[in-house]
């Protein structure tokens, strides 16, 4: 079989690479992404859609923070210029997240956190009890205090995985599915780089390959050993429930061992643990468990309500959980990878850098900190 010709090859079909493809499939690049399953359909249809730099990034995580505060800033018209492309919506919604305290204890961990935040410059607003049952009703009468995340947004991300798709193919891009990459030649001279797939021994070649497989990717057969991320899989549990009159929480709700996301339609979507399991997908009694016990206790309407789906996700991530983006050691080579709990929120940032890239341009500053170099003495 002859290779098929790309610009650039995307290994790995997930909101990370979906995204670049989309960015540079509608400049006219020639793009084709390889996915081993199908679009998005590991972490990024587990996610929950956060958008929240606030929420989600901890103390003394600047560079993260500023990464994902302008990722966040960019996610309104990344998302009206992809419906636009897509004819899909995504259910952007910007109610903001309530961080909440269920009991003294955690309300003094809390306002540390909260002292933090404002000192460097976090758009945050501390509420007392009332104030904040005020303004969301469905928080249990028990909590002790919450913080208020205006900035923090939410989106749909299956909504996303399907508008992405619809986009590239749109603008002539290729995404190829159940086409697991079984093969990568690196070309010495940096031009013709190969990649064989499991679609009938398939091969592609092209210039530029980039790698996005999110946990798997340190495993990919053929990459220099030298260039492998330091990228693990990290098990996340989340639940979707069904919100049924009266119950309708307004907005994104978290604690210290759950977090609420609500859409549009009416879906709830819980979660999430973090286990260390390697590739393990299976449910378990005490994720479910832990799950719903710490949502609930933050809103206690969810007893009742229809639980619509159980999933399993394995977000990638890496040594310092930070991403890794850019080029490789190997010429030709470019990472997008190890976005941990932060997938979603970065692919609108990693989507425009990379592409900034891979079409000739610069890497803008605030993903310099992100490099894979970081890894190099150490990996
Ligand atoms: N960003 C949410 C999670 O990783 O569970």
């Amino acid at each position: 079989m002859n290779p098929r010709e790309a610009d650039t090859l995307i290994v790995g079909g997930g909101i990370i690479g979906l995204s670049i493809a989309w960015r540079l499939a509608r400049t006219g690049h020639r793009v084709t992404v390889l996915e081993r399953d199908t679009a998005g359909a590991h972490a990024s249809r587990m996610a929950a859609g956060m958008l929240a730099a606030t929420a989600e990034v901890g103390y003394e995580e600047f560079d993260l923070y500023a990464l994902c505060t302008h990722a966040v800033r960019r996610w309104p018209s990344f998302a009206s210029e992809l419906e636009e492309d897509s004819g899909i919506p995504v259910d952007f919604r910007s109610q903001g997240t309530m961080v909440v305290a269920r009991d003294a204890d955690a309300a003094t961990a809390l306002r540390r956190a909260y002292d933090f935040q404002q000192e460097h410059g976090f758009v945050v607003e501390w509420l007392s009890r009332a104030e904040a049952l005020d303004r969301e009703p469905f928080l249990s009468p028990r909590i002790a205090a919450a913080v208020y995340a205006a900035d923090d947004h939410s989106v749909d991300n299956r909504a996303v995985i399907r508008a992405l798709v619809a986009a590239i193919q749109k603008f002539g891009g290729h995404v190829e599915e159940q086409a697991e990459v079984t093969a990568v030649e690196m070309d010495a001279s940096g031009r013709r780089h190969r990649v064989r797939t499991s679609q009938g021994g398939a091969e592609w070649t092209a210039p530029q390959i980039v790698l996005a497989a999110g946990a798997w990717s340190q495993g990919i057969a053929g990459l220099p050993d030298d260039v492998r991320p330091p990228v693990r899989p990290v098990k996340g549990q989340i639940l979707t429930l069904r919100m049924e009159p009266p119950f309708r929480l307004e907005h994104v709700v978290r604690g210290a061992r759950a977090y609420l996301v609500p859409r549009s339609d009416g879906r709830l979507v819980v979660g999430a643990t973090s286990e260390e399991m390697g590739f393990n997908t299976e449910l378990t009694a005490g994720g479910v468990w832990s799950i719903l016990d710490g949502a609930w206790e933050l809103v206690p309407g969810i007893h009742d309500l229809p639980v619509l789906e159980t999933d399993v996700g394995l977000r990638p991530g890496s040594r310092d959980h930070q991403p890794i983006v850019g080029w490789s050691a190997a010429a030709g080579l470019f990472m997008a990878t190890g976005h941990y709990r932060h997938g979603v929120i970065l692919s609108s940032a990693t989507a425009d850098a990379a592409a900034s890239v891979l079409l000739g341009g610069e890497m803008p500053a605030i993903m310099h900190p992100f490099s894979p170099s970081r890894f190099r003495k150490s990996a």
